[in-house]
């Protein structure tokens, strides 16, 4: 895992959320009782941008249809959204927010077979 700085911590306001792209990952950060959560951008439904969302009580309600995620595990918890978002690492140090992204992973193109 790879983490790279995307924000300053001043730029995050408790219960905003805001939307940034980084290595290709669309994703969401919203500071919720103090803590940065970062949570994917893109609504599972129909491709709203999450951050744009009211955040209440840890969670944060999609700006279109107001599917409902909770924003510590991305689970799902009120349709129309049927999947969970993905949740990314967060790092705030010295006043810089960083996220963790998996390294990419290369498949083999002959996996070894099982017996
Ligand atoms: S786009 Fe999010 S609920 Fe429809």
């Amino acid at each position: 895992m790879t983490f790279y700085p995307i924000a300053r911590s001043t730029d995050l306001a408790e219960g905003k959320g805001r939307p940034f792209t980084v290595e290709g990952h669309r994703i969401a950060l919203v500071r919720v009782d103090g803590v940065v959560r970062a949570v994917g951008d893109l609504c599972p439904h129909a491709d709203a941008s999450i951050a744009f969302g009211q955040v209440e009580n840890g969670c944060i309600t999609c700006p279109w249809h107001y599917a409902e995620f909770d924003l510590r595990t991305g689970q799902v918890l009120c349709g129309p959204a049927t999947e969970d978002i993905p949740v990314y690492a967060v790092r705030e140090e010295d006043g810089i927010v960083s996220v963790g992204i998996e390294d990419a992973t290369v498949e083999s193109e002959h996996p070894a077979e099982k017996h």
